[in-house]
């Protein structure tokens, strides 16, 4: 088996940050991305190859030309409030661009495939923390899109024998702790970075969606885990399936639930800048509770989040965003 393994999606956020593991542990990755939410210049650790996931017959001709060992699969659109407003874009790219890249694995025989799903598949929770036995009800298209991504790779690997794993991850957060890649969306929906533009005076405001919640201060909870710790994970998953050993699913967070008031405080104290919010309405589609219980990927990836304290990400993430927005 060849060290190489295809990316897509591997200019982006969490993408990047696993070229970069992969590249550490003697992988050569090659990007599969078509540029329109990533960055080239976050593709530094192996070739790009600009391409749409949806575009089965140029991926058919990439996993010919590389003949990689595995795909790790980022590729897909992932803002939980536009998939509510526009879901076709969602299931197209999220549903049909995952058919036709397993088509393309398909003709070109490549068998290992790591998928990149999220804990939006799990919807309301009346649990303190989520184990993967959890029923899949996601409440938003997007949710939605990556639980039938789930179901379809389970097929795929009872009907073809490909091996897959499905990654449940939590709210990514933080940056590459030297600093070299980070968090960067446009337009920006995600809390922390939009906390941070207002902490680096690039914006006035942040509205706080909903304080009406059951949680202690009536905002919502999330369960916040360093990019750089998923890296890990995709790694490790991966380096068990290609030793033949195939898992559902695990989930990937730190344990530990913040509100969205508590991730304001601690912006505060990390920046030592104020940070202005505003009530508002709750946002269509938001969960008020998703907590992981990682304990699976723990005890058989052999799993730790390293860099998953709340004032640690916010460290790295708030080196990167002023290295990227404020640099002169
Ligand atoms: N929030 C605000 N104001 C904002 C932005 C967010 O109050 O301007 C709140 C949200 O309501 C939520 C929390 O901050 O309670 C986190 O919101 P994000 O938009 O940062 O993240 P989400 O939890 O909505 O979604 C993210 C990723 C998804 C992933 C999901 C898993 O975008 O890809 O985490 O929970 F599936």
């Amino acid at each position: 088996m060849n060290n190489i393994v295809l990316v897509t999606g591997g200019a982006g956020y969490i993408g990047s940050h696993t070229c970069k593991r992969l590249e550490k542990e003697g992988y050569l990755p090659v990007v599969y991305d078509h540029l329109s939410t990533g960055h080239a210049d976050f593709v530094k650790w192996g070739p790009l190859e600009q391409g749409d996931i949806l575009d089965s017959d140029r991926l058919t001709r990439v996993l010919a030309k590389y003949n990689p060992a595995a795909v790790i699969h980022f590729a897909a659109s992932a803002y939980v409030g536009e998939s509510v407003s526009d879901p076709s874009s969602y299931y197209r790219n999220n549903v049909t661009g995952t058919l036709s890249l397993l088509q393309a694995m398909r003709s070109a025989e490549i068998g290992n495939i790591v998928f990149s799903s999220s804990c939006a598949v799990y919807g309301i929770s009346s649990e303190n923390t989520i184990k993967e036995e959890h029923p899949l009800v996601p409440v938003n298209p997007y949710g939605r899109t990556k639980s039938i991504v789930e179901h379809m790779l389970r097929d795929f690997a009872y009907a073809y024998g490909i091996r897959t794993v499905s990654l449940r991850y939590f709210n990514a957060a933080g940056a590459d702790p030297d600093g070299e890649i980070g968090e960067h969306h446009d337009p920006e929906t995600h809390l922390i970075p939009l906390l941070l533009d207002v902490a680096a005076g690039r914006v006035d405001h942040v509205d706080i969606y909903g304080n009406d919640y059951s949680s202690e201060d009536g905002t919502c909870v999330r369960d916040y885990v360093h990019v750089s710790d998923l890296a890990d994970a995709h790694v490790m998953a991966m380096d068990k399936l290609m030793s033949g050993i195939s898992s559902p699913c695990y989930n990937l967070g730190s344990g530990q639930g913040h509100t969205v008031l508590q991730l304001v405080r601690a912006v505060e104290r990390v920046t030592g800048a104020k940070v202005t919010v505003r009530p508002t309405p709750r946002r269509v589609g938001d969960p008020p509770r998703l907590v992981c219980d990682p304990s699976r990927a723990l005890a058989e990836l052999g799993w730790k989040p390293k860099h998953s304290s709340l004032e640690e990400m916010l460290k790295h993430a708030w080196l990167w965003h002023r290295k990227r927005f404020l640099s002169p």
